[in-house]
C-alpha cells in the first residue's frame, strides 16, 4: 500500500527548540492512526510539521507526494490541497455561515467556480449531515455541529490524507463518538487515511488503528 505519510530521523521543532528527536513515521492510503501522548509531548507540532506549517529542518519527510524538507512557499497550496487539518481549536469564523467558511477554503485551494464551488458545498454538508445549517452563522452551532463543520472544511479537496489533532477534544463522549464514526466513514468513501492526535486513548479501544506514542522527546509505535 502507497505510503501518504513518511518521515524519516526527523527532527520537529519550535522556535528552534527541538521538540521531537528522530522521528520515524508512516501511515498508509486509507489507514487510521493514532497519535496519543501527554499535553506539551509534541503532537501539534509534528501535524503542523506535515502540514508545512513548521519547517523540517532535520531528517527526511514526505507527505502526499510533495518532500518537506524542499517544502517551498509555491507549493504549500498543493500540500494543502492534498492534506486536510483538522485543528485542535475550531478556527471557524463564527459570524460566518457554515457555507461562507467553506466557500473561504475553495477559494484559497480548490476552484473558483462558483458554481462547482456550491456543488461541493452541498455535497460534502450531505456528507456531514450539516445540510439544514448550510447557511446559518456558525455560532448559531452546537458543539458537536462545528465540529462537523470544521471536519467538511478538511475534506473539501478529498486529500489524501485528514489530520486530526484532538477533534474531539471540546466534545461529550456520545458526540466524540459519532464524530469518530463520522472520520472513519469519510475516510472509506473519499479514501482519506486519518492521523489522529488526541490524549483520549478510550478511543483507541472502541475504534482500533495503529497507534504512535509520542513521550520524553521520542515518537514510538505500540504493539
Ligand atoms: N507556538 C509555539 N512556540 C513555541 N513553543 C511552542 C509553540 N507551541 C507549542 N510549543 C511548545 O512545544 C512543545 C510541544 O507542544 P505541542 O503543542 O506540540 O504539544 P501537544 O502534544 O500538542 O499538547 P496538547 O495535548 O496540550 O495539545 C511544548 O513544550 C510547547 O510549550
Ligand atoms: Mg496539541
Amino acid at each position: 500500500m502507497k505510503e501518504v505519510v513518511s518521515l524519516k530521523n526527523a527532527g520537529i521543532y519550535q522556535e528552534g527548540v527541538k521538540v521531537l528527536s528522530d522521528v520515524n513515521l508512516s501511515v498508509s492510503q486509507t489507514e487510521f492512526v493514532y497519535l496519543i501522548g501527554k499535553t506539551g509531548s509534541g503532537k501539534s507540532s509534528l501535524m503542523r510539521t506535515l502540514w508545512g506549517d513548521l519547517p523540517l529542518k532535520e531528517g527526511d519527510g514526505q507527505v502526499a507526494d510533495i518532500s518537506l524538507s524542499k517544502l517551498q512557499a509555491v507549493n504549500i497550496p498543493t500540500l494543502r490541497r492534498r492534506v486536510g487539518m483538522v485543528f485542535q481549536d475550531f478556527q471557524l469564523f463564527p459570524q460566518w455561515s457554515v457555507a461562507e467558511n467553506l466557500r473561504f477554503v475553495l477559494d484559497a485551494t480548490g476552484t473558483n467556480d462558483e458554481a462547482e464551488q456550491n456543488k461541493i458545498i452541498r455535497e460534502v454538508c450531505a456528507d456531514v449531515q450539516l445540510s439544514d445549517n448550510i447557511n446559518k452563522p456558525v455560532h448559531q452551532l452546537s458543539g458537536g455541529e462545528q465540529q462537523r463543520a470544521v471536519i467538511a472544511r478538511a475534506v473539501l479537496n478529498k486529500p489524501q490524507i485528514l489530520l486530526a489533532d484532538e477533534p474531539t477534544g471540546h466534545l461529550d463522549p456520545e458526540t466524540a463518538d459519532a464524530i469518530l464514526q463520522l472520520m472513519r466513514r469519510l475516510a472509506v468513501e473519499y479514501h482519506t487515511a486519518i492521523l489522529m492526535a488526541t490524549h483520549n486513548t478510550g478511543v483507541i479501544e472502541r475504534f482500533p488503528g495503529r497507534v504512535y506514542k509520542v513521550g520524553n522527546g521520542k515518537v514510538v509505535e505500540m504493539d
